[in-house]
């Protein structure tokens, strides 16, 4: 059984393109952020300047808040200016990157950022074969990032021909 908990399914089929929902939530600093003890639902406004917001939908937000992160992603999230430009505080809407089927889970990438904190915790849960933090991928990764003379030699004879890393890029 997955551990990811509750997610979010269509309903309908949905076509690519398509605004499916906003990310709704307080905005808050980041030292506001840095406070809280549940940092589950927290998507951060990052725009590259000094004043970093996030929106936490922890307290109050909508049905976006149940999205899980998937690492072949069916919703890409866009920031919308609508009332004013700045940059500090987009509305964060998600839309559809591809087909999705009646049915289908729906989610966005969380970003490496989030999984390179994340991944100490838990490993990701989206069950796509070119998952990127599995726990299969991770350990996979580390194999790889260990220096030669540090790594246990392997029970089977290794027949592969190729060094080349094999989590997916
Ligand atoms: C915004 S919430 C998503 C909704 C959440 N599943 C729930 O039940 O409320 C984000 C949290 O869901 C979990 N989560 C989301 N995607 C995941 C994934 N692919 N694998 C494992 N856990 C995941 C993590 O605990 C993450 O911090
Ligand atoms: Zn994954």
């Amino acid at each position: 059984m997955l551990k990811k908990g509750w997610g979010v399914r269509a309903l309908q089929n949905i076509p690519q393109g398509t605004f499916v929902c906003e990310y709704v939530g307080e905005i808050i600093s980041e030292a506001e952020a840095e406070m809280r003890q549940n940092d589950a639902y927290l998507f951060s406004l990052d725009d590259k300047t000094q004043d970093l917001y996030c929106v936490d939908a922890r307290f109050y937000g909508n049905i976006s808040r149940f999205l899980n992160h998937m690492c072949e992603p069916n919703l890409f999230a866009c920031r919308v200016f609508t009332t004013h430009q700045d940059l500090r505080f987009p509305h964060i809407a998600f839309f559809a990157s591809e087909n999705i089927m009646v049915g289908e889970e729906l989610g966005f990438d969380y970003g490496d950022h989030f999984w390179e904190v994340k991944s100490k915790l838990f490993n990701c849960e989206c069950g796509s074969s070119k998952c990127k933090y599995s726990s299969a991928a991770m350990a996979s990764l580390q194999a790889d990032s260990t220096p030669e003379d540090q790594q246990q030699p392997s029970a089977s004879p290794d027949t592969s021909s190729s060094n080349s890393p094999s989590s997916p890029s």
